[in-house]
């Protein structure tokens, strides 16, 4: 049985993290949350005042960096230099800091290096905006995850206000909405569907359903793939 990375990009809100978590889970892969990476080096560069424009600034900060990720029941803590920041990189606040962040390219590359060494060895399923364009454009399989805005930023509604934040629908769906235009317009890696993803539609699919149709597409290719005879 091949051991494979699976990629699985998308805007924000459009489930790919608890479709991930919930592959990796069901497939015994580990899961990477790359986003929560680049919000936990916001959040570093946040509390330390370095600028996203101050690349000296950024390169000192990344040399002393310790990022990880763990399962713990049933929920994905991120630790930064040690302590858990799990609730921190989720607040309104980083999720403005962190896309002029994600557009530095001494951030890119390095988080881009980091997360290839984590999924080197596949059994892997990777979350974020570039996995199948940069990060692992070899990936066996790639998933592009959309759903519409008013869906998604009701999602977000809901996982904010499981964490005491109270947000109108209004509100998340305006955020979403510049986040979106930022991701897929920036010169560094753009949001955009990869050559050979598979588009999946979550507006009016369960949780399950995503993952169970990703899951069944992950068992085909897991299975020794046969050579072509030549003609
Ligand atoms: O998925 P998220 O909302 O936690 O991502 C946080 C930000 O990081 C988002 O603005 C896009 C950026 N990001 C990125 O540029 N590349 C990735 N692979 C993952 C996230």
């Amino acid at each position: 049985m091949r051991k494979l990375v699976i990629a699985i990009d998308g805007p924000a809100g459009s489930g790919k993290s608890s479709t991930a978590r919930s592959v990796a889970k069901t497939l015994g892969y580990r899961y990477l949350d790359t986003g929560a990476m680049y919000r936990a080096v916001a959040l570093k560069m946040l509390e330390q005042g370095v600028e996203p424009q101050d690349s000296r600034g950024i390169e000192e900060l990344l040399r002393e960096i310790r990022l990880e990720q763990k399962e713990e029941s049933g929920k994905t803590r991120i630790l930064l230099d040690g302590k858990d920041v799990t609730d921190a990189i989720r607040t309104p606040e980083i999720s403005l800091w962190v896309g002029p962040v994600s557009e530095n390219p001494t951030v890119r590359e390095f988080l881009v290096r980091l997360q290839r060494e984590m999924g080197k060895k596949g059994g892997v399923v990777v979350e974020g905006r570039d996995i199948g364009t940069v990060v692992f454009p070899d990936a066996s399989l790639k998933i592009y995850l959309i759903a519409d805005l008013g869906e998604r930023a009701r999602r977000r509604v809901r996982d904010l206000h499981g964490q005491g934040i109270v947000q109108t629908e209004e509100e998340v769906r305006e955020a979403l909405a510049k986040r979106d235009e930022r991701d897929s317009t920036r010169n560094h890696s753009p949001l955009q569907a990869a050559a050979g993803a598979i588009v999946v539609d979550t507006t009016d699919l369960t949780l399950e359903g995503q993952v169970e149709k990703i899951v069944s597409l992950a068992r085909e290719r897991e299975k020794p793939q046969k050579l072509k005879k030549n003609p």
